[in-house]
């Protein structure tokens, strides 16, 4: 017999509210078909750009006002109704903790309405198992590279909650070097994929800029220099051609230095997470987090692991950055593998700083 598990993710750790309701059939055997039934999303960036970053507080008061009329939109695109709901799930870090109590509270309250369970998702595993919604699902285990916008982290994935921390960056993540790269080249807020776009056109080898720890003989991570080195070139282009400012130079050579620094940045995380794998011995990648929307790095990873006999999974595009179905099937996930248990307290705590590692060593 098939059973169902109808379960709604509440994601609001950052500047994105997002809901949605994934399904999960068990079919025995350990198997199990999550489908994502709906999402919604609503992202807080516009209001951010005049800042040149997130606000915390404006965003928690953001979330408030967005997370109702989201849950209610991916009802009614799913066609349920919230007593059909089997868990809430939300995320409980790590993140903003103005922001995570939004969803947390909701949460809570609607498990305690309904007399449903409630679970806590650490939102990095949401990033990590977003591929399993993906129409090429990985298996177990795997190398995981995580870029997000405050993490750069390789981890050995063995199973849910199994996870083994390889390597992370000891300063900026790989996404703030692509936002801050950006915002000195005088683009707006998160300039990551704005950047990207000018490298389409631009020469990536135009400008030699360092590969931070490239060959430093372990796994870590250093993007702090490099988004140095940007500012020191931009400086230098500016002077030579006699303009005021970086947006005042011809544009092919303002697309040559986010090619060359796109470069750079995707160089370095295809080294060593092709390291990992062979430190390793697996033969499977996933990557998850918002920087994995990069084309870039998709298609250098891919030609990489082609080389190596190595698959490489990818969340969906529109699966990369925060989204609620993550945390559903992150939660549905461990409820299936027995590594958490749902609760019926409804009391709650947020974690804004939680290392993705200390999950099994907590058992939560
Ligand atoms: O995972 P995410 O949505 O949020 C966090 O959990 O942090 O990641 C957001 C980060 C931002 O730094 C954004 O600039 C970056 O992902 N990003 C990209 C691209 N799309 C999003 N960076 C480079 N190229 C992209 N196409
Ligand atoms: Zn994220």
């Amino acid at each position: 017999m098939v059973q169902k598990l109808l379960v709604l993710g509440i994601e609001s750790s950052c500047d994105e509210t997002g809901a949605a309701l994934v399904q999960f059939d068990f079919l025995g055997d350990a198997q199990h078909i999550p489908s994502l039934l709906s999402h919604a999303l609503y992202s807080q960036i516009e209001m951010h750009q005049a800042f040149g970053g997130v606000v915390p507080e404006l965003a928690s008061r953001d979330h408030i006002r967005r997370v109702l009329p989201l849950i209610s939109e991916t009802l009614n695109a799913a066609g349920r109704t919230l007593a059909e709901i089997d868990v809430v799930a939300y995320t409980r870090g790590p993140g903003l903790a103005g922001a995570l109590l939004v969803g947390a509270g909701v949460a809570c309250a609607l498990g305690a309405a309904l007399a449903k369970p409630v679970l806590g998702v650490h939102h990095l595993e949401g990033h990590l198992l977003s591929p399993f919604l993906s129409a090429d699902p990985p298996r177990f285990p795997f190398v995981a590279l995580l870029v997000s916008g405050g993490h750069t982290q390789l981890m050995r994935v063995d199973g849910v909650g199994r996870y083994q921390l390889l390597g992370e960056s000891i300063d900026d993540a790989a996404g703030e070097a692509f936002d801050k790269s950006a915002k000195l080249m005088g683009l707006d807020y998160p300039g990551g994929p704005l950047l990207a776009r000018m490298a389409q056109e631009g020469n990536p080898k135009a400008y030699a800029l360092p590969r931070p720890l490239l060959h430093s003989g372990n796994l870590d991570f250093s993007f702090a220099g490099l988004k140095t080195a940007v500012l020191v070139q931009a400086q230098k282009m500016v002077a030579a051609a006699g303009v005021s400012c970086f947006e005042a130079l011809p544009r092919s050579q303002q697309c040559d230095l986010a090619a060359s620094t796109q470069a750079a940045i995707v160089d370095v995380l295809v080294k060593k997470s092709m390291t990992a794998l062979k430190e390793t011995g697996l033969k499977r990648l996933v990557v998850a987090g918002g920087v994995g929307a990069n084309r870039h790095l998709r298609q250098q990873l891919d030609e990489a692991c082609a080389k190596r006999q190595v698959r490489v999974h990818y969340p969906e595009l529109h699966l990369c950055t925060d989204n609620g179905a993550m945390i559903a099937l992150a939660a549905a996930m461990r409820l299936h593998s027995g590594v958490q248990q749902p609760t019926m307290n409804y009391a709650f705590d947020v974690k804004p700083r939680w290392p993705l590692d200390a999950l099994e060593r907590l058992g939560l």
